[in-house]
């Protein structure tokens, strides 16, 4: 897996299956006429609201100044690096990762950095990245951090060396924050027995920001919430409207602040750091080789095409300016957030429009990705459900209810994906596609798909 992104620390090593590309903040062509379908699904009442604090998912681990909060993300390029992240309320403590193979007793060990930030009243307990390499493929591995006396332990497993048919599982999970609903997501996301490896998280994490200064408490208690799945296995970020706390009211000026000091990317990796967006992804697109990852996944907060009212059209300027180097490099696939529901589209391009012509041509279009919406993690803003009436064409289905999608792939040419809503059993799957690669076999999956 080759994963290259726009923001945050360390530096890294040169190229699995899968390049992914990450694109930050920022909807959609109206283009009304007979459309996809509009699923009839009608939720139950349910127990709504963010989880209160004295709620288990949000308990400390015992022992004294026990990490907390622990969570990994790829660490480079080519899946040989992680970078593990913690935090220690008490004190710094031992800022050292231990790990070792399964089945083996060699144990290796990294330190990393530790630091504070301070968001209006709140002080940040101290938060610990340690990044460590060299490790080998396909190979289940346990890290132990914390002091003696309270330290845990826990394993994720690294992917296939880089090749064009190495089969590899994503989750897409976004907007998730904390309520019953987003527990929910992650349970499912858990017990979906199409096991997920890593996580292409589409931004909006913990909507911190939306209480009164912005309260980092909850901030901590969401990583607390995520630590039984991202400990485990990769959750990788890509930043929404709600990691930006940026508040001069209250004296904080400094964009993506409590984000970028919790949850650092590989940045160095792709030479990204300081670089505007759009330079460096004209830079990134023609220097992913699809002969050797044959799948090209873009990641981005707000989606350029959604049939949904609110929000509306929000990313239509990044779409004008983008949409032709996502069509001219075959991009297989978009995800996307920020509407909180489901939507998946056609391969369909406007390349025409450029916001004030008025030309809209939503078409078809065999070298366009799919656009798919997945901002239904289950926040606290609630459902989208006004959705724009006759279903446009460019949407094959969408859905106002919460879930998680999987993207199962096989080989060069072919990958499952699944969407599962919550209110499911596990295993059921609630919209369902074969995805043709667009550089290996760029045929029409429509007959393919539900
Ligand atoms: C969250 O989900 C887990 C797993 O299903 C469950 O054990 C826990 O009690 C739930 N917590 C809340 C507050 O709903
Ligand atoms: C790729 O995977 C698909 C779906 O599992 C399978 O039908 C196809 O035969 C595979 N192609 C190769 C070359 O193995
Ligand atoms: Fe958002």
């Amino acid at each position: 897996m080759r994963v290259t992104s726009t923001k945050s620390l360390f530096s890294s090593s040169p190229p699995c299956v899968v390049a992914i590309v990450f694109v930050a903040l920022v909807l959609s062509s109206a283009d009304l006429c007979n459309g996809g379908k509009t699923s009839i699904y009608a939720r139950k009442p349910e127990k709504t609201g963010d989880m209160p604090l004295h709620s288990d998912v949000f308990r400390v681990p015992s022992g004294h100044n026990a990490p907390q909060q622990v969570h990994i993300t790829q660490g480079d390029h080519v899946g040989k690096a992680v970078i593990v992240s913690w935090v220690t309320q008490d004190e710094p403590g031992s800022n050292t990762v231990v790990f070792w193979k399964e089945n083996s007793n060699e144990k290796r060990k990294t330190e990393g950095e530790v630091k504070t930030y301070k968001f209006h009243k709140y002080t940040s307990g101290y938060i610990h990245h340690c990044i460590i390499r060299n490790l080998e493929y396909n190979t289940k591995y346990y890290y132990e951090i914390g002091d003696s006396d309270s330290n845990r332990k826990f394993w994720f497993t690294t992917p296939p060396p880089v090749s064009p048919d190495a089969p590899y599982t994503f989750g897409i999970i976004g907007d998730l924050g904390q309520t019953f609903d987003s527990n929910s997501t992650i349970t499912h996301y858990e017990q979906n027995p199409r096991k997920g490896q890593t996580v292409l998280y589409v931004g909006d994490l913990s909507y911190a920001d939306i209480y009164p200064n912005h309260d980092n408490v909850r901030w901590d208690t969401w990583g607390r919430l995520i630590e039984r799945s991202v400990a485990y296995q990769p959750w990788i970020w890509t930043a929404g409207n709600h990691e930006i706390d940026f508040a001069p009211e209250l004296g904080e000026t400094e964009p993506f602040k409590p984000y970028t000091h919790r949850y650092p990317v590989p940045y160095l990796a792709s030479k990204s750091r300081f670089t505007p967006q759009y330079q460096w992804l004209q830079q990134e697109l023609p220097k992913v080789n699809r002969r050797e990852t044959p799948w090209l996944i873009v990641l981005m907060h707000a989606p350029w095409y959604n049939s949904f009212n609110y929000p509306f059209m929000e990313g239509e300027t990044m779409r004008v300016v983008y949409e032709p180097s996502f069509v001219k490099y075959k991009v297989d696939i978009v995800f996307s957030g920020h509407v909180h529901a489901y939507e998946r589209s056609e391969r369909v391009s406007d390349i025409a429009s450029n916001v004030v012509n008025g030309i809209y041509t939503t078409v078809k279009d065999r070298s366009a990705p799919v656009y798919i919406t997945v901002g239904d993690g289950g926040n606290v803003d609630g459902l989208a459900s006004n959705m724009i009436e006759p279903q446009p064409a460019h949407s094959a289905y969408r859905e106002s209810s919460y879930g998680h999608a999987v993207l199962d792939i096989k080989n060069r040419t072919h990958a499952y994906y699944s969407w599962h809503r919550n209110h499911d059993g596990n295993p059921v799957e609630a919209d369902t596609m074969w995805f043709f690669n667009r550089f290996w076999h760029p045929a029409d999956e429509s007959s393919a798909s539900q």
